[in-house]
């Protein structure tokens, strides 16, 4: 969740570990700091809150600018111990011999440090980081590879580390289990990064270490071996995106950006997907023939928050249109729950980032029962990609923004290709398979018709925007809708919206209604719609609020609501992609009503890397 990032090469450190820092800042920024080989000594700057703060740090540090040619440097998201300068990365040893940044959890830490204390060892902080730093300073003797091997294997937990020895200036040692370590090939220069957004303005040719492998940086080469000194060669990758993707372009925020982006993220989603002759689609990436698809007789979806909403819609995709049993699994619970896993099983992991914690422990024990294991990413190259080995890529670029946006209206589509595929090799038809591409292919067009009409979604946001809580309701294909659109309010908005299955309202959670809890209800003219009014209608009778979405032209929705949120016609399969769209706007705006922070939310990071 932290993020890393590691210089040595020709130009003066400082700035590619600042500039970095600055693109990583969406993946946690409760503090941040960096540590540089500055004459022959280990320097620490370090500072709470935002990079900006850092670089103020910094300045009044080097106010003659700092020279160093090699340096690591963090922004943190704390699991162990509050935000403070103390507890800000780099973490140093009681010499400053040495100096680490460290994305994950040291789970045996306390046992580790106690031992630490007893042969003599101070701690300055409270975290589990400072522990690596001071066991691997406990076993050098006088090679930074070896030691920090040694001191990683008395680990236990999940680390992605860059370490620094002051009497090693000629390179920078890092290493993995658990959390993204991205290096950075340039000419004459090596970065590393938890993230490869750190790293693209630099290069784009890459090499994703894998778990327990070690690595030696300098400026030309880069040296890998495992954790137990075995020497290993890994790929090297070509990033498709340049730095552009990944700055504003204009909008006021990168999630207003992202949003507006669906109609050509869809888009790329789709290119060269879609096969016209046998109405179908082509995910060459899944690897699997016509036979092996055939086989498939149960889908189980593991993945987390927003990726986890996109799951449920391709549950419903799945079983209307493939006839196959279908289950949405919450990664977390999925190796604790002991889950059946039999022959001809598909499990398949959705992830915006392919490194979220839980999703790659479920893909981990799938795996281990023997079942066959694909993955929905964004990221290229990502540890969930790799380990699945086969799955779809989102296309969709890359997302900054935490609040996630594209990622889901790229995973519902890339699941309505899924379904669309193996509906094919069983009893859908032709001509169903030709409607429904049909469809995806006008849907960027439909999205976009829906981010055009933002200014009305504005004035409802802003209409509503002092309630104290909100729900969100709908049926079918729109009840995933409705949760989704709750978690988006919820998380850059700061007020407690609860997604429900609209029937579910009534045992219970209407107790909570009143004038100031408006209903956000997801009555278009998809199947559910009657009943969604009626549902609407109960909550009128308790004085809440209804904020309706209805499709153009639908005569009855308004009369039951205070405000409705207009919706191009569509079937049920993709009213929800443009119904989400219209909620994350919907969202955004309440949210920028209320001044909140909308592209960095509190105690939120971008990619949950820890369990
Ligand atoms: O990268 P992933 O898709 O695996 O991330 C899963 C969740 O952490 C993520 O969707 C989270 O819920 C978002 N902040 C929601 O907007």
């Amino acid at each position: 969740m932290c993020g890393i990032v590691g210089y040595i090469g020709k130009r003066r450190a400082m700035d590619p570990l600042i500039e970095g820092l600055r693109r990583l800042e969406y993946r946690g920024y409760d503090s941040a700091g960096l540590a540089l080989l500055q004459d022959g000594s280990i320097e620490v700057v370090k500072a709470v809150g935002k990079v900006s703060s850092l670089q103020e740090a910094v300045a009044a540090h080097w106010p003659d600018e700092a020279t160093s040619k090699v340096g690591i440097a963090h922004t943190r998201w704390a699991t162990h111990g509050p935000p403070t300068v103390a507890n800000a990365h780099p973490h140093v040893d009681g010499d400053r011999r040495f100096a680490l940044v460290h994305n994950g959890i040291i789970e045996n830490y306390l046992a580790l440090k106690t031992q630490l204390q007893r042969r003599g060892r101070t701690f300055y902080s409270d975290t589990d980081t400072e522990v690596l730093v001071q066991l691997i300073a406990s076993c050098y003797e006088g090679d930074l590879v070896q030691a920090t091997a040694a001191a990683l294997k008395q680990v236990e937990g999940t680390f992605g580390i860059a370490v620094l020895c002051r009497d090693e200036p000629d390179h920078l040692v890092v290493a993995r289990r658990g959390s993204p370590i991205v290096l950075g090939l340039g000419r004459d220069e090596t970065i590393v990064a938890s993230d490869v957004s750190a790293l693209v303005a630099y290069t784009n040719q890459v090499i994703y270490l894998d778990d327990d492998d070690i690595a030696v940086i300098t400026a030309n080469n880069v040296e890998l071996r495992t954790i137990d000194n075995v020497p290993v060669s890994r790929e090297v990758a070509h990033i498709d995106w340049d730095t552009t993707a990944a700055e504003k372009s204009g909008y006021e925020h990168f999630m207003l950006k992202e949003i507006c982006e669906q109609p050509t993220a869809i888009a790329n989603s789709i290119r060269g997907r879609l096969d016209d002759t046998l109405g179908t689609a082509i995910l060459s990436g899944l690897d699997l023939s016509q036979h092996d698809l055939a086989l498939i007789n149960r889908v189980v979806i593991a993945a987390c928050g927003t990726s986890l909403h996109a799951g449920m819609m391709g549950e419903y995709f799945l079983e209307d249109l493939a006839d196959i049993p279908t289950e949405v699994e919450q990664a977390a619970e999925f190796r604790y729950r002991n889950p059946i896993i039999g022959p001809n099983n598909l499990i398949l992991a959705v992830s915006q980032s392919g490194e979220t914690a839980d999703t790659l422990a479920a893909v981990r024990e799938a795996k281990y029962k023997g079942g066959l294991v694909a993955s929905i990413c964004n990221v290229v190259g990502s540890t969930i990609a790799r380990e699945t080995g086969r799955g779809v890529y989102l296309h969709a670029g890359p997302e900054i923004g935490v609040a996630s946006t594209k990622a889901f209206t790229c995973q519902v589509t890339v699941l309505l290709m899924l379904a669309l595929r193996l509906g094919r090799t069983r009893r859908l038809s032709r001509e169903m398979g030709l409607e429904l591409i049909e469809e995806l292919r006008r849907l960027p067009d439909m999205v976009r018709t829906v981010t055009e009409r933002a200014p009305a979604i504005e004035q409802a946001a802003k209409r509503f925007h002092d309630a104290q809580g909100m729900f969100f309701i709908g049926r079918g294909y729109l009840y995933p809708v409705a949760l989704e659109g709750a978690l988006k309010l919820k998380e850059i908005s700061y007020i407690h919206a609860e997604g429900y299955h609209a029937a579910e309202l009534k045992h219970g959670p209407i107790a909570l209604l009143d004038e100031h809890v408006p209903v956000v209800a997801l009555a278009n003219d998809v199947p559910g719609r009657s009943k969604v009014i009626g549902n609407m209608q109960e909550c009128r009778a308790r004085h809440a609020p209804v904020i309706a979405t209805a499709t153009d032209g639908d005569p009855d929705v308004a009369q039951h609501a205070d405000e409705v949120i207009w919706i191009p016609r569509a079937s049920r399969f993709v009213a929800p992609v443009l119904t989400v769209v219209a909620l994350q706007l919907f969202a955004y705006y309440f949210a920028r009503e209320r001044g909140c922070a909308i592209d960095q939310p509190r105690n939120l990071a971008k990619s949950v890397t820890v369990e």
